[in-house]
């Protein structure tokens, strides 16, 4: 197994990258300066710059992948809550998508620019008729169910972490009725967020599920990653008892 990634500490040039420092007459809240100056010293942010991603996010599935080998040549991904695209970069590579023979299926509900090999949806996932638009835009059934998603944030810690949760669990739910057998399911979620009840059901179709804190995701964050592995098939949920029509 490869060892696993390990965090960028230079900007990749060689030397120690300098310490940008936004002063603190500039006018910016301290929050947003703070917040400025750590996006202007991330050594992914200078990565992703560097070699070309649309997100230092893509990092975080680089890392994931490089671990647990989700990704594979040939395979059918779809990916929720896509926007600005470094998700779908990756598995484009990953699994060999092409506009040939595209691969990849993106959702968001922002813009986004085209990406070779990508489908990509503009629309919200929680719509009742984005499941079918996101399969018949696939083709086939799902190898890989990616979801990043994140609800907008209010300023209620909360509020953000059960908006973000749903989401998780609406994933979980879509993951389950379309991959394919021995399919894999990647989901944002938070520490301490992941309701009993979904790790029950996620235990119940897949063979393995386990939470993954890449070395991209900011040890500061909240944020983790729900990984469930090879995915029992459909048979393995009992089917719901018929309604009593007498
Ligand atoms: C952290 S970003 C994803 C970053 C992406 N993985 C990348 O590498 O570029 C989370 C995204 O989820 C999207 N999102 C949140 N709720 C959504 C929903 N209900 N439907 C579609 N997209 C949603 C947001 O618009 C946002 O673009």
């Amino acid at each position: 197994m490869k060892p696993p990634s390990k965090r960028p500490t230079t900007t990749g040039s060689g030397a120690r990258a300098l310490k940008t420092r936004i002063k603190k007459k500039s006018g910016l809240k301290n929050s947003s300066r703070r917040w400025l100056e750590r996006h202007l010293n991330d050594p992914y942010v200078h990565r992703s710059k560097m070699e070309g991603y649309r997100a230092r996010s893509a990092y975080k599935l680089i890392e994931i992948d490089d671990r647990h080998h989700i990704l594979k040549k040939g395979q059918r991904v779809i990916d929720l809550g896509a926007a600005p695209g470094g998700w779908c970069q990756v598995a484009v590579g990953r699994v060999g998508s092409s506009d040939d023979d595209k691969r990849v299926v993106g959702i968001d509900y922002l813009e986004m620019d085209q990406l070779p090999g990508v489908t990509l949806l503009q629309m919200d996932f929680l719509d009742d008729d984005a499941p079918a638009r996101l399969m018949e835009a696939l083709g086939g059934s799902p190898d890989v169910v990616l979801s990043d998603m994140a609800a907008p944030t209010t300023g209620h810690r909360r509020t953000d972490h059960i908006r973000t949760m749903h989401l998780c669990e609406v994933a979980a739910d879509f993951a389950i009725s379309v991959l394919k057998p021995g399919g894999h399911f990647l989901a944002k979620t938070f520490q301490g967020g992941t309701e009993n009840d979904l790790l029950d059901r996620l235990k119940k179709n897949f063979k393995s599920v386990h939470h993954v804190k890449p070395p991209a995701s900011r040890d500061e964050s909240v944020e983790l990653y729900l990984l469930a592995r090879d995915f029992k098939g459909r048979a393995a949920e009992p089917a719901e008892a018929p309604e009593d029509q007498s």
